[in-house]
């Protein structure tokens, strides 16, 4: 009964983009939240949330590329540094669709970024003239639209991030 149920309602949904639609209308209303144990590696968990998230609300899948780094970036930082490594803490990432915004907000419980890194020399970099130190900041602010660090609250500290959906970056094109 079941399984003839089931069918039923995948045969009523035949067509696809009407169903992604109405995803996207749900999604749209509702915040997705994942929360992380303070381990390395873990950040991919976050990383295929996010890009499950951003292309069910219809991202092109270069711009999921850029959202998924900059949040492991931002993930392994709250795992690395906020919560320096300890095992009784936790990583909170909160995603949210609205109005054409991507918005991810990756949360640890340490206090914040002392003082933000000042821009690499990528040329150094990639020569090797220069360990990659504040890197993932660096990335994380080439590949978003908009980010705050140091968003301090009861619940610890976040780094926000937002992406704007625009008919570019839609997977429609
Ligand atoms: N969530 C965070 N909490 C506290 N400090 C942070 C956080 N994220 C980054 N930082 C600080 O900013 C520095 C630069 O970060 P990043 O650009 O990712 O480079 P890296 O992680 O390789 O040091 C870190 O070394 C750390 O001192
Ligand atoms: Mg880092």
């Amino acid at each position: 009964m079941r399984f003839a149920m089931h069918f039923a309602i995948t045969e009523d949904r035949l067509n696809r983009e009407v169903e992604d639609r109405e995803i996207v209308r749900m999604l749209n209303e509702r915040t997705i939240e994942v929360s992380l144990p303070n381990r390395m590696g873990y950040e991919r968990i976050a990383m295929d949330c996010s890009a499950s998230f951003a292309r069910i609300v219809g991202f092109a899948s270069e711009r999921v590329e850029d959202l998924k780094t900059a949040v492991a970036e931002a993930c392994l930082n709250a795992i690395e540094h906020g919560n320096r490594g300890r095992p009784d803490t936790r990583v909170l990432v909160t995603m949210n669709f609205n109005d054409d915004f991507f918005s991810v907000s990756v949360m640890d419980e340490g206090n914040g970024i002392a003082e933000l890194p000042e821009e690499p020399n990528i040329e150094q970099v990639v020569e090797k003239l220069e360990p990659p130190k504040g890197l993932g900041i660096y990335l994380i602010k080439q590949l978003v639209d908009q980010v705050e660090f140091n968003d301090m609250t009861k619940g610890g500290h976040a780094v926000r991030m937002l992406i704007k959906l625009t008919s570019q970056q839609s997977s429609s094109d």
